[in-house]
């Protein structure tokens, strides 16, 4: 390389440096970190979240308000969005979300509309009347690239997947909905050097996370329970194909007067913060929507789904 050529190389390699943004020198810059600021939380008391028996101080150490956390997951037969690639993972159920109930069950939403990031806010009336404007802005997915998190955008484009919407879309309706309402991802919690995005990164991260520690599909699988377009379960054996690797049992949704399963959601108490702390299941405290018996865990259209292992 000439001198000059070395310069205008250099030169550009800082600009980007700065600027954060793209990597064209594969593993010459590195990744950028987006955990919280969590010194503080060491001389605290240490408790499972909606365990705390004193007040809580600190709100970026356990989620509070939302202590009781849920994990929640789809099983959908389609996208609607297939024509754009936009396909299920075989053999897995997909991500919904990761939410913060309040311990009694009840929860809160929307909480920061700085953060608003929702193309399609639902609701978009909050009960006291607060109006949630749509996003227009950039897709969640921009937010990921920038922080130089391919890894964690391919694992999202296959296993947190949208029907009848672009994923990010999506992505960023269950963070503007649920982790501005999730004390442990208030931009308070990333200290002086905050990074725009950080929080929202560091949420996708943990739901990622979150989702790991359910298999649904194979726990289900290990009961016999498998996508059948001609047998159907009974909620029991749902229940207690879950109940006996997570000891607890977790809602079931139903669609078509408690028919066709559609969804699952993991209750826990946390220790520590949703993003490392350790996830204790608890029961559901929502009744199943699906009934008693005939339950119907459809196989997928084959043209709506792909390997991605
Ligand atoms: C646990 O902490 C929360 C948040 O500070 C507080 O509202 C609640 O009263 C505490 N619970 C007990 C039993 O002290
Ligand atoms: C649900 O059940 C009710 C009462 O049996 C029936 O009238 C209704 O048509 C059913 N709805 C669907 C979507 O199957
Ligand atoms: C199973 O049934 C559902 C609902 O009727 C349908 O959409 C799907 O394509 C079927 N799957 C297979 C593999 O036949």
């Amino acid at each position: 390389m000439s001198p000059l050529l070395k310069l205008a190389a250099l030169i550009c390699f800082v600009v980007v440096a700065q600027a954060g943004l793209s990597f064209p020198f594969p593993g010459q810059l590195s990744i950028p970190n987006t955990f919280p600021q969590l010194s503080a939380c060491i001389s605290e008391s240490s408790f499972f979240s909606c365990e705390n028996t004193t007040t809580i101080s600190n709100t970026c150490c356990s989620p509070t308000p939302g202590g009781l956390v849920l994990q929640t997951q789809f099983w959908d037969t389609f996208t609607g969005l297939e024509k754009k690639g936009q396909l299920l993972p075989k053999n897995s159920w997909t991500i919904h979300g990761l939410w913060p109930d309040n311990c009694d069950g009840s929860f809160e939403q929307y909480c920061d509309l700085s953060r608003q990031f929702d193309p399609t806010p639902s609701p978009a009336i909050l009960p006291d009347g607060t109006v949630v404007p749509p996003y227009t802005g950039p897709g969640v997915d921009t937010f990921i690239k920038a922080f130089g998190r391919d890894d964690l955008l391919e694992f999202m484009n296959n296993y947190w997947v949208s029907q009848g919407s672009p994923n990010a879309n999506f992505w960023g309706h269950e963070f503007s909905k649920h982790a501005t309402c999730t004390s442990t991802f208030d931009v308070a919690c990333y200290g002086p050097h905050y990074r725009k995005h950080q929080d929202v990164v560091d949420f996708f991260d943990a739901v990622v996370r979150a989702y790991h520690q359910y298999p649904t599909f194979n726990m289900l699988a290990t009961a016999g329970i498998t996508p059948s377009n001609t047998t159907t379960y009974t909620l029991s054996q749902l229940q207690n194909a879950i109940k006996a690797q997570t000891g607890s049992i977790p809602f079931f949704g139903c669609t078509t007067n408690g028919t066709i399963l559609s969804e699952v959601w993991y209750f826990s108490h946390v220790h520590g913060t949703e993003q490392f702390g350790s996830y204790k299941t608890v029961d559901s405290t929502t009744k199943s929507s699906c009934g008693a018996t005939g339950i119907r865990y459809l196989e997928r259209t084959h043209t709506s789904e792909r390997e991605v292992r």
